[in-house]
């Protein structure tokens, strides 16, 4: 949700800022601009709506903006449409102060007000240009502008991560934030501040993350960080040890076809370091043995596809450790009084480790006293640094806004977490532990083998791609895994699509079936296979066009009563879903690719959701 970047330094700022806020497209694509600070200390804004090409477009690449020194934003719009004036950097009123942000000032109205009574003039519908203005009025009363930093952040509520230049400090500029990321940049000879990591890795891997509260002057020969209590603090640097090549297409048509096929190995990495000898190990949880037996309950708190993980874990987790495991959006959970204690452990799942709303519930539940392990993709995000334990799916960046390599290692995750609780609490048998440790190493490969033939998809997709409503339809596990093939689709193609529990259709929603309505039944998980069969039947019997997804062990028996079949490999029914989501991606993939949509940037999304 918005893409920040800065830098200082001995090279020509414009060019670095463009090729950061590329890198940093995927979390809003609305509107751009930038901020250069000219050798003549002469504020220089370029902003525009639309994606960064049109911006690119408009500074000819940057060249010809002169400067060392520059703020750049990338918008996905809160308060105020996508236009040109909307677009950040805004600008004070006597043009000393710019300013991006990513972020919500929740009290902006009232600010606003007070400066309006003071006679400044707003140019845009923003709670941003209110720091900057605000700023401004600060700065001209103390001509210090990191005290009128202080004391604009005392002033404002919300949540932010803001770059700040200021003409008359041409050599430095300012960076805060509050529950939004923002990390810091060291290079040689020259400094950086981004929403994250991949719009710094071609230029340095030495970061720090920026806490809430802290405040960082960002100069070309290093950054001094100080607390909300304006005492100094000393950063604990981090070497970040992706490729570069990691967040580059490599040939790919677009970042999520490559993500799908990334899968496999990312799964590798995920499961792999965890499992010897048979036995899986989580050396990193500090989470006892003895406070697991203590646990009462578990929740489960996440959002989108991260929830739909959750979805499929209530199940296994409950089966597998005979504890109440309920499953709860994030948005919701910290609004429904949740039933939580010290007996209470709570999994975060997060991606990008940054959502808003999860990083709510997650301190919600804190504060009650629930432990938290989270489940995080994004190395010392927000969510990864204010649990009690992290583990991390090593999936790398993910850059498509539809999600897959992550949902993948986050729902290998979870099983092995699961798994391993189970085992220490003894409700489940050597048998079984050893059959799904077995099956959860052979996953990779399975998958292999459905990423080496997508015609039967490509196929597919051609054929149905002008359908406009679908409905996915599944049972327990199918069903949590039809709620993630629905979004997959309906994100990327636009296409109406609902996921239902195949038993409750009969009350309701079965009203919509009508001759030629699409329905992907998914018929793989193997306990059910007779009920699931009863529901395609019940549905082709209204009329619907059935696109099934089973098992081998069940492909003939589906294809009696539908042709469009598409067969994964078998594997413990409890782990069919990670196999099964495969050819759900690429089915949303191709569809989407067929009717022309911006499969990576889907209209109206983010990648990172820091707004609630
Ligand atoms: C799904 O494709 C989306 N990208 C979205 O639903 C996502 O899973 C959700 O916003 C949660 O994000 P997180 O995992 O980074 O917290």
């Amino acid at each position: 949700m918005c893409g920040i970047v800065g830098y200082v330094g001995a090279e020509q700022a414009a060019p670095i800022l463009l090729d950061g806020l590329a890198r940093l497209e995927y979390r809003g694509y609305d509107s751009a601009g930038i901020a250069v600070v000219s050798p003549e200390h002469v504020l220089q804004v370029k902003k525009s709506k639309g994606r960064l090409q049109v911006l690119r477009d408009l500074v000819e690449g940057g060249k010809p903006i002169e400067g060392h020194l520059g703020i750049g934003h990338t918008r996905w719009a809160t308060h105020g449409e996508p236009n040109d004036v909307n677009s950040h950097p805004h600008v004070s009123q006597n043009g000393r102060v710019a300013v991006v942000h990513n972020g919500i000032i929740e009290n902006y109205l009232e600010i606003k007000e007070f400066l309006q009574a003071q006679g400044v003039h707003f140019r845009s519908e923003t709670d941003t240009e209110v720091v900057a203005q605000l700023l401004e009025y600060y700065f001209n009363d103390c001509s210090d502008i990191l005290d009128a930093m202080y004391r604009l952040l005392d002033r404002i509520e919300g949540a932010y991560a803001l770059g700040v230049i200021c003409t008359d400090e041409p050599d430095r500029f300012i960076a805060a934030r509050k529950d939004a990321p923002l990390l810091l940049g060291y290079g040689e000879g020259c400094s950086f501040i981004a929403s994250d990591v991949t719009a710094l890795i071609a230029h340095t891997r030495d970061v720090a993350y920026l806490d809430d509260g802290e405040v960082a002057i960002v100069t070309k020969d290093g950054i001094t960080v100080t607390d909300a209590l304006r005492q100094p603090v000393e950063k604990e640097r981090h070497f970040i040890d992706w490729d570069v090549s990691a967040a580059e297409k490599g040939g790919y048509p677009h970042f999520m076809l490559k993500e799908i096929f990334e899968q496999p190995e990312a799964l590798r990495k995920t499961i792999f370091p965890r499992v010897h000898a048979g036995r899986i190990a989580f050396e990193e949880l500090k989470f006892s043995p003895d406070a697991l037996r203590r646990v009462r309950r578990i929740y489960i708190v996440a959002c989108g596809s991260s929830y739909h993980v959750g979805m499929i874990g209530k199940y296994n987790l409950e089966r597998l450790l005979r504890i109440p495991v309920e499953t709860v959006l994030a948005s919701e959970f910290r609004y429904c009084d949740p039933l939580v204690d010290e007996t209470t452990l709570v999994l975060v799942i997060s991606q990008s480790g940054e959502t808003l709303d999860t990083m709510a519930a997650l301190r919600e539940a804190k504060a009650r006293g629930a432990y938290i392990i989270s489940i995080v993709n994004v190395v010392g995000s927000s969510i990864a640094r204010e649990s009690d334990d992290v583990l991390y799916t090593w999936a790398g960046p993910e850059i498509a806004v539809a999600t897959t390599k992550a949902y993948s290692t986050q729902l290998a995750l979870l099983n092995l977490l699961g798994l391993y609780f189970a085992d220490e609490l003894g409700t489940v048998t050597q048998t079984e532990y050893d059959a799904i440790v077995e099956q959860l190493l052979t996953v990779p490969g399975k998958m292999e083998t459905i990423l080496a033939d997508t015609e039967p998809l490509q196929c597919l997709a051609a054929h149905y791609f002008n359908h406009d409503s679908v409905f996915f339809i599944g049972r327990n596990l199918d069903y949590a895994l039809g709620l993630e093939g629905s979004l997959k689709l309906k994100e990327i193609s636009y296409i109406h699509s609902e996921a239902y529990a195949s038993g409750e259709l009969k009350h309701g929603t079965i009203s919509l079936i009508v001759p030629g309505t699409l329905v992907v039944a998914l018929g793989l998980y193997g306990p059910l296979f007779d009920k699931a069969m009863s529901n395609v039947i019940e549905v082709q019997a209204r009329g619907a066009d059935i696109l099934a997804l089973t098992t081998e062990r069940h492909a003939a028996e589906m294809r009696k009563v539908t042709e469009h079949v598409l067969v994964v490999p078998d594997t413990h029914a409890l782990l069919q879903p990670s196999l099964g989501v495969v050819p759900l991606q690429l089915f949303a993939y191709y569809v989407a690719l067929q009717r022309g949509c911006d499969i990576d940037k889907p209209r109206n999304l983010a990648k990172s959701v820091t707004v609630e």
